[in-house]
Order: structure tokens, then sequence, then C-alpha cells
């Protein structure tokens, strides 16, 4: 498995599990039979609302000698109930308990959105607070002490833009060391990749895949589907792959982290196996010229009226 270097020498494995959408009943079963097949990578978070069945596989796993916390790389991330700096710290404490570890190897702010402390989803603009109020430096600085605490080795953010990263960073006293967006070859960010390599910043895909099993809420309507995308399946049939293959094998090819999410044994296997797959300079190319700036996961939910949120000023774009 391809690793990325940090800049203490650890590194992080290309290609993770994502966990979003994995139900509980079903998490279990999902993260044991990961490990069984050789992910080391989870990417979880404690709004996914299933950290408590993933710790209980991860802790089986452990127990069992099927693998060390050592050989893990376990990602979780902050809600934006709790981007109070003296609220960082009880956020990270309820996800590592339910995932039973005693620290992360990565911990990141998931949006740069804050809630009131008792509002889980906003539905109002009213369940928001402004980012004057609660400034990401204020809540950066949180992420700071619990790394400076040792329980969580790295630290990053989700779903930043590359004016927000630089914001952040210029008062930091422990620099971002991560960014997860959204990524694929329909949303391929160019400019937020080349800005991340020249801040030594790791950016991590999620919806690698477009996220086809989001709510319906939260699905567009005729969304399109990259396994339909002609070039694509040109190239699975080149490689004798998946189309799914391709997306995380193109993602893993342009130095990214990759977090496809599966629940099913084959796919999971496929998915791992992806990362592996050498694509040419022409088939890459190929690949990049299908950018059209399309979004499955459009940041709406936040963007309400009363609020000081905008999808402008969410993506800066
Ligand atoms: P499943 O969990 O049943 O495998 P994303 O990672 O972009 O969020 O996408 C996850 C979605 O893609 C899920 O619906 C998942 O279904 C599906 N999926 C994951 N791996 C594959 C694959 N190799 N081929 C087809 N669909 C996949």
């Amino acid at each position: 498995m391809k690793t990325y270097p940090l800049s203490n020498g650890d590194q992080m494995p290309a290609l993770g599990l994502g966990t979003w959408k994995s139900e509980p009943g079903e998490v279990y079963k999902a993260i044991r039979t990961a490990i069984s097949v050789g992910y080391k990578h989870f990417d979880c978070a404690y709004i996914y609302q299933n950290e408590t069945e993933i710790g209980a596989a991860l802790s089986d796993a452990i127990m069992t000698g099927e693998v060390n916390r050592e050989e893990l790389w376990i990602t979780s991330k902050l809600w934006n109930t709790h981007h109070r700096k003296n609220d960082v710290k009880e956020c990270l404490d309820m996800t590592l308990k339910a995932l039973q570890l005693d620290y992360l190897d990565l911990y990141l702010i998931h949006w740069p959105v804050a809630h009131q402390k008792d509002v889980i989803f906003p539905h109002e603009g009213n369940g928001l607070i402004s980012l004057d109020k609660i400034p990401l430096e204020e809540t950066w600085a949180g992420m700071e002490e619990i790394k400076e605490a040792g329980l969580a080795k790295h630290i990053g953010v989700s779903n930043f833009s590359a004016k927000k990263i630089a914001q952040v960073n210029q008062s930091a006293s422990q620099k971002i060391e991560v960014n997860q967006v959204e990524l694929h070859p329909l949303l391929q960010q160019k400019d937020l990749l080349d800005f991340c390599k020249k801040e030594e910043v790791i950016l991590t895909a999620y919806s690698p895949l477009g996220s086809r099993d989001r709510i319906p809420q939260m699905k567009a309507e005729d969304e399109p589907d990259m396994f339909e995308i002609p070039a694509i399946q040109a190239i699975a049939e080149n490689h004798n792959c998946s189309p799914a293959q391709v997306l995380i094998a193109w993602a893993v090819n342009r130095d990214t982290v990759v977090i496809p999410k599966s629940t099913n044994e084959a796919r999971l296997k496929q998915n791992l196996e992806a990362a592996n797959i050498k694509l040419s300079v022409e088939e890459m190319n190929q690949i990049n010229q299908l950018d059209r700036h399309f979004r499955y996961v459009t940041g709406t939910f936040f963007a309400l009226p009363g609020s000081d949120y905008t999808l402008a000023n969410l993506w800066d774009e």
C-alpha cells in the first residue's frame, strides 16, 4: 500500500475505508471483514453515529491478535457542536470512548461551520453560530491542545478551502496536516490540490465513488453516475477492472488519500486492490478532462436563511 509521509515521519496509508453511511447493524461485520482482507486505515466521524460498533470491531480484531493498534490508522472528526476551544476535547473523548481507543492517528475539524451546542443538525439559521463568534482559529487552538496532549497524533480539517487553510495556518503553532474534501473526476479541485502540495497538506478524497447511498434528501435529481462515464468504462475494460476501481486508482495516482465506503465483502476487496492499479499518463489525462466542478455533497444544509452561512462563503467560490 502506498503511504504519504507526515512531518514527523509517520506514514498515512493512501487508501482507507470510509464509514459514512455504514449502518449500525452492518458496520461491525464490514470492519472485521475489512481487517481480514488487509485494510489498516479507517475513516470515522462522531456524526456518523456508528463509532460504538466500529469500536467493538476494532477492539475484537485487536484482542484476537489479527491486527495491532500500532498498525492501524484511525481518523475521526470533531462535530460542529463542539467548535469552542474548551469543547474540542469533550467531543474527542466521546469518540475515543466509542472507538475503545486511547488515541487517534488523525483528528479533523469536520466542517468550517459552528452549531449551537445542543443542535446536532440545524433546520433553522439560529441553530448555527457565525464564524465571527467562534472563529476557526479558536477551534484550531483546541485541536492543537489535543495533539499536544497526545490524544491525536495528527490534526487537520475537512471541507476547508485553500483560503481557510491559509487563514488558520497563519496563527497556528501546529500546522494543518490533512484536508479531507470531496474529490473525484467530476470535482477534481486541481487548484486546491496544488495549494495543498505546496503547503505540505495531505489531501483526502471523500465520496470518490459519488456516494450513491446518500439519503434521498441529500440527492439531486439526475445526478451523474460516474460508473456510466464512457471514458471511465473504457479504462476499466483496459485494466480488466471495474469503473469503481478506476475512480479509486485515479485518486491514488494523483497522490491523494482516498476513502471509498463499502460494507460488502467483494467490493471491500476490490476497492483495496484498486489502490495498486497504475494508470498510464494518457489515461490520467483522459480522466482529467472530465472535470465539471460537480458536487454530490453540496453543503446546502448549512446555507440556512437567518445564518451567516452561504454556499459562497462555505466553499469560498
Ligand atoms: P456498498 O457499501 O453496498 O458496497 P462513496 O465511497 O463515494 O461514499 O460511495 C459508496 C457507495 O458506493 C455505496 O453505495 C457502496 O455500496 C458503493 N460501492 C462501494 N464500492 C463499490 C464498488 N467497488 N463497486 C460498486 N459500488 C461500490
